[in-house]
């Protein structure tokens, strides 16, 4: 039980919980949920900005606290909450700064933060320091597996959420940093409890945690702004889109998780690993011709195929794309993604540079022409310049349960199970139906922020929306983060977002613009340290 589990705490401020706060029959679950706004050391931080100027930070430090009445799990299912009171020698107010909601998923993997001692003490555990399970001996999972949370205090970029955290708390920002279930937790029956949906879950009852303690909590519960990277970024991203779907109300009530709504004013999401169902076609559209490191293609016949379907795909998405482009199709993709995102990217990346810098990086990179301060190139040229794919195919639903995503879509006992029909059609492990298990397509519903913004969007979602990709990153297709953003936008969202001229996996920057770009859409007077 977590900090502040005390009937006492319930009576701070006089604030009811939920409607059965008085409830004797009903109580005492909502009164353990009470967030005891007394409960923080003071700590020091000296933050660097990314002006390279150091700042001093006095914040109140909220050491893990379980976020439900009846965790599965309170390693995970705990967060820690930083509040600034004292910025380079001057006292500020935090009690309605915005809340950056900060996750550090790695990899699907569970993220704890029940040992952080201070602001950005939270990770995905590497492989294995999971109790009770080793992710999958898979060339994915093993990939995934050394990148996140490596030190055990960053995420899967090595820090792209901490270098946010920091710099939104040096900005007066309330800093909430949430772990949750992952892939590869097993319990003592053998039982896989941290498979999807139970990440999403996780961080859908950490909100509710936290607007149910409106008014006890530091900052403004109508303001948080959720981060994430990769995995996380796609669960930022479905944290976003999903506010208050009546989907994970079963889950959530299972938990014992406050009573309170769980949509979020705004999302960041870094290089969002996400849409897994369609993420092996796109894959195959987007990096198909490029070969493995290991200088070797990619069974073409699997490619092919998957292309194919990611064609009907895309041109059942009927997005616009950004820009007035017109309607996106697996045949204008490459022009749309080279206009709107590539070509700008590089522009900005090569305007940025000296002009001793540029001549030297134009002249090793011959396929841009340089003109009139814009690149220009091909997508083929594009593709040949970004080289080997992380990943072989299909990418995601591997054909022997290998992938990560196999293993997130695990149930029970089940390590791994396909989920697409043409993984499911191809197992190599002995699927004797070759088809998805009856549960994968609810499942995929509840992971996947595309079916909370296809159809009748979700009224509920955050209407701003934060999305960055290196355009050096093959974890997934470079569609996937241009789809959503089209999607947002065909919804009329506020959507920024840019790619990272030749940054890889993970990367953030620029995050000085984020904490920016945070003040101006929750209307936050930011302090500039
Ligand atoms: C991550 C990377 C992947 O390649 C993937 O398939 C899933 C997650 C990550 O870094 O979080």
């Amino acid at each position: 039980m977590g900090i502040g589990a005390t009937a006492g705490a319930a009576a701070v401020g006089g604030i009811a919980l939920s409607a059965n706060a008085s409830d004797a029959t009903s109580s005492s679950a909502s009164d353990s949920l009470a967030f005891d706004p007394d409960a923080w050391t003071k700590l020091t931080k000296t933050i660097t900005d990314t002006e390279g100027t150091e700042h001093t930070v006095v914040y109140h430090f909220w050491k893990a606290i379980t976020y439900v009445a009846e965790p599965v799990d309170a390693t995970y299912q705990s967060l820690i909450v930083s509040a600034p009171v004292e910025i380079d020698g001057k006292a500020v107010d935090a009690s309605d700064a915005p809340i950056l909601l900060a996750n550090s998923v790695g990899g699907y993997l569970p993220a704890s933060v029940a040992t952080a001692t201070e602001i950005g003490g939270g990770g995905s555990a590497t492989g294995g320091a999971a109790p009770g399970g080793a992710p999958s001996a898979s060339s994915s999972a093993s990939a995934q597996a050394a990148a996140p949370g490596a030190n055990g205090t960053t995420n899967a970029t090595g820090g792209a959420t901490s270098s946010n955290q920091l710099l939104a708390l040096a900005a007066g920002y309330v800093v909430v940093e949430p772990g949750a279930r992952g892939r590869t937790l097993k319990n003592s029956g053998g039982e896989y409890y941290g498979t999807a949906p139970a990440a999403i879950v996780d961080l859908k009852a950490a909100v509710r945690y936290l607007r149910a303690n409106k008014g006890r909590v530091p900052g403004d519960v109508e303001r948080i702004v959720s981060a994430g990277t990769s995995a996380g970024g796609a669960l930022s991203a479905l944290l976003g889109a999903s506010g208050d779907s009546p989907l994970y109300d079963p889950y959530l009530k299972a938990l014992g998780a406050a009573d309170a709504s769980d949509a979020i004013f705004a999302t960041g999401a870094w290089c969002p690993i996400t849409d897994l169902e369609h993420a092996d076609g796109a894959y195959e559209w987007n990096w198909g011709a490029n070969d493995l490191s290991t200088g070797k293609p990619v069974d073409q016949t699997v490619s092919k195929a998957l292309r194919a379907q990611f064609a009907e795909y895309q041109a059942g998405l009927k997005l616009r794309g950004l820009g007035g482009f017109g309607r996106l199709n697996a045949r204008n993709l490459d022009a749309y993604l080279v206009e709107q995102y590539l070509e700008p990217s590089a522009t900005a990346y090569l305007a940025a540079l000296t002009d001793s810098a540029r001549a030297a990086y134009l002249k090793a990179n011959t396929f841009i022409t340089w003109s009139a301060g814009r690149a220009s190139f091909t997508w083929t040229d594009f593709l040949t310049h970004v080289g080997a794919r992380k990943k072989d195919a299909p990418a995601f639903d591997a054909f022997d349960l290998s992938a990560g995503e196999n293993n997130e879509f695990g149930t029970g006992r089940a390590l791994a199970r396909h989920f697409t029909a043409y993984g499911a059609e191809h197992d190599s492990t002995g699927l004797t139906t070759r088809r998805v298990a009856s549960g994968i397509p609810a499942a995929l519903d509840l992971m996947n922020p595309m079916h909370h913004l296809s159809g009748k969007a979700n009224p509920g979602r955050s209407k701003h929306w934060w999305i960055r990709l290196g355009t050096k990153d093959s974890d997934t297709a470079l569609t996937v983060s241009a789809n959503l953003a089209a999607r947002l936008d065909n919804l009329g969202d506020d959507v920024n977002h840019l790619y990272y001229w030749d940054e890889g996996h993970g990367a953030n920057t620029d995050p000085a613009d984020f904490i920016t770009w945070i003040a101006r859409v929750t209307g936050h007077k930011s302090r500039h340290p």
